[in-house]
C-alpha cells in the first residue's frame, strides 16, 4: 500500500479525492489546518468506502510538523491541494495569499526534499491562461495572472519547474483545472463555502434551496451565443480520478518527470445554461437578473482536454445533467452543508505526531 500525503484533503476537492485513492489501492495521509473545511467530511469519506482516514490537523507553513509526518509514514507521493481560493479575497488580502498558497508551498516542497519524497501533484487552476486569445485553451498557451490568487498558482508552477532543473529526480505534474462543481453520488460530501460563495453552482444551488433570492448573472452582453459567461464545467469526481491518473502516470512512459496538463471537459457551457440544467435537476424555478460584469472575468473559457487523454489515459465522464444532478443531492440533503451534520465525537483518527 503506498501512502500518499494529501495536503488540504478535508476539502471540497481533497475529499472527494481520497475516496479515488481508496479505490486505486492508494492510502491517503490527509493534513489540513481545518480553515475551509471540517473534519466532518473525511467521517462521511469513511461512511462510504468503509475506511478510516488518517487526519493530522497541521499546517503546511509549520516545517517542524511536516517533518514529524514525514518521519512517522513513509510517504510515497504528495498531492497539494492546500491552500486559499476566493479570487476576490486575495485582491484584498494578499499577504495572507502569497503567505498561505506561495510560503506554504516552498514550506512543503522544502520538507520533501529534505526527507527525500520528491513525487508530487500540484492543483494549478485555468486562471494561469489569463484571458486567452482563442478556445478551447492548450496547456502550451501563454500564461499570466491578473490578481493575487492567480499569481500565487503561476508562481508556485515556476517554483516546481525550478525544483526539477536543479534535480531531474523530482517528479511533477501540473495540474491545471478548470471549473470544479458536483458533488459525490453518496450526496454525502460535497462543496461547503464558508458565507456567501463567489461561485456560480453554489449560489444556484442556494438559490434552488431557498437560500438566496435571485442569482446575479454577471454580465450579458459578453461575445458568447446567450451573451453570458463561458466555462468548463468539471464533475468533481472526475477530477479526483484524474488525480490518481496523474499519479501513475508517473510510472508509465508516457509522461515527462515535469508535466503539465489541463483537467476539463472540453465543453464550455454559459450561465444561463447552466440554470435550466440546475432547474431541471433540482424542478425548481431559479430566479435570476442580469447584472452588471464582474470585474476580472473574462467571456470563454474551456480547455483542450487532448493531452490529459493521450497523456493519462484520463477523460471526463461526467456531463452537465450529472453535475447539476449531483450538487442537488447534496445541497438538498445538507443545506447548511456539514454544520448541521456536525456530531460531538469525530470518528477521524487523531495522530499525535
Ligand atoms: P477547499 O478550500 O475546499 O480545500 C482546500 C483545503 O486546504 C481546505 O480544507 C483548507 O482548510 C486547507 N488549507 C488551506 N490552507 C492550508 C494550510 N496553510 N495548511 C493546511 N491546510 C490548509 O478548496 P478546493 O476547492 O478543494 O481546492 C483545492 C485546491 O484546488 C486549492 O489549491 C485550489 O486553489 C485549487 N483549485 C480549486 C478550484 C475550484 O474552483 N475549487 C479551481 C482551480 C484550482
Ligand atoms: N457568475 C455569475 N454569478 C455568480 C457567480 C458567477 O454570473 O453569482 C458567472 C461568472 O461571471 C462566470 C461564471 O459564472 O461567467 C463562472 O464563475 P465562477 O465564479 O464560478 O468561476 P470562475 O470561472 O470565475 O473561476 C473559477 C474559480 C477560480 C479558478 C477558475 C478556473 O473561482 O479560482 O474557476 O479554474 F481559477
Amino acid at each position: 500500500m503506498k501512502n500518499i500525503l494529501v495536503t488540504g484533503g478535508a476539502g471540497y476537492i481533497g475529499s472527494h479525492t481520497c475516496i479515488e485513492l481508496l479505490a486505486a489501492g492508494y492510502t491517503p495521509i490527509v493534513i489540513d489546518n481545518l480553515c475551509n473545511s471540517s473534519t466532518i467530511s473525511l467521517d462521511k469519506v469513511k461512511q462510504i468506502t468503509g475506511k478510516k482516514i488518517t487526519f493530522i490537523e497541521g499546517d503546511v507553513r509549520d516545517a517542524k510538523f511536516l517533518d514529524s509526518v514525514f518521519k512517522k509514514f513513509n510517504i510515497y507521493g504528495v498531492i497539494h491541494f492546500a491552500g486559499l481560493k476566493a479570487v476576490g479575497e486575495s485582491v484584498e488580502e494578499p499577504f495572507m495569499y502569497y503567505d498561505n498558497n506561495i510560503a506554504g508551498s516552498i514550506c512543503l516542497f522544502d520538507a520533501m526534499n529534505r526527507n527525500n519524497v520528491k513525487r508530487i501533484i500540484f492543483s494549478s487552476s485555468a486562471t494561469v491562461y489569463g484571458d486567452p486569445a482563442t478556445v478551447p485553451i492548450k496547456e502550451d498557451f501563454p500564461v499570466s495572472a491578473t490578481n493575487p490568487y492567480g499569481r500565487s498558482k503561476l508562481h508556485i508552477e515556476e517554483i516546481l519547474q525550478d525544483i526539477y532543473v536543479s534535480d531531474d529526480q523530482w517528479n511533477i505534474g501540473l495540474l491545471r483545472y478548470f471549473n470544479p462543481v458536483g458533488a459525490h453520488k453518496s450526496g454525502l460530501i460535497g462543496e461547503d463555502p464558508n458565507g456567501i460563495p463567489n461561485n456560480l453552482m453554489p449560489y444556484i444551488s442556494g438559490v434552488a434551496v431557498g437560500k438566496y433570492k435571485e442569482l446575479s448573472v454577471f454580465g450579458g452582453n459578453y461575445p458568447t451565443p446567450d451573451g453570458t459567461g463561458v466555462r468548463d464545467y468539471i464533475h468533481v469526481v472526475d477530477l479526483a480520478k484524474g488525480h490518481v491518473k496523474a499519479l501513475q502516470a508517473f510510472e508509465s512512459s508516457k509522461v515527462d518527470n515535469l508535466y503539465t496538463v489541463n483537467l476539463g471537459t472540453g465543453i464550455g457551457y454559459s450561465v444561463l445554461e447552466m440554470v435550466k440544467a440546475f432547474s431541471t435537476a433540482s424542478n425548481k424555478k431559479i430566479a435570476y437578473k442580469i447584472v452588471a460584469r464582474r470585474s476580472g472575468d473574462i467571456a470563454c473559457c474551456y480547455a483542450d482536454p487532448t493531452l490529459a487523454k493521450e497523456m493519462l489515459g484520463w477523460q471526463a465522464q461526467y456531463g452537465i445533467q450529472e453535475m447539476c444532478d449531483d450538487t442537488w443531492r447534496w445541497q438538498s440533503g445538507n443545506p447548511d452543508g456539514y454544520k448541521v451534520n456536525a456530531e460531538p465525537h469525530l470518528m477521524v483518527e487523531d495522530v499525535t505526531v
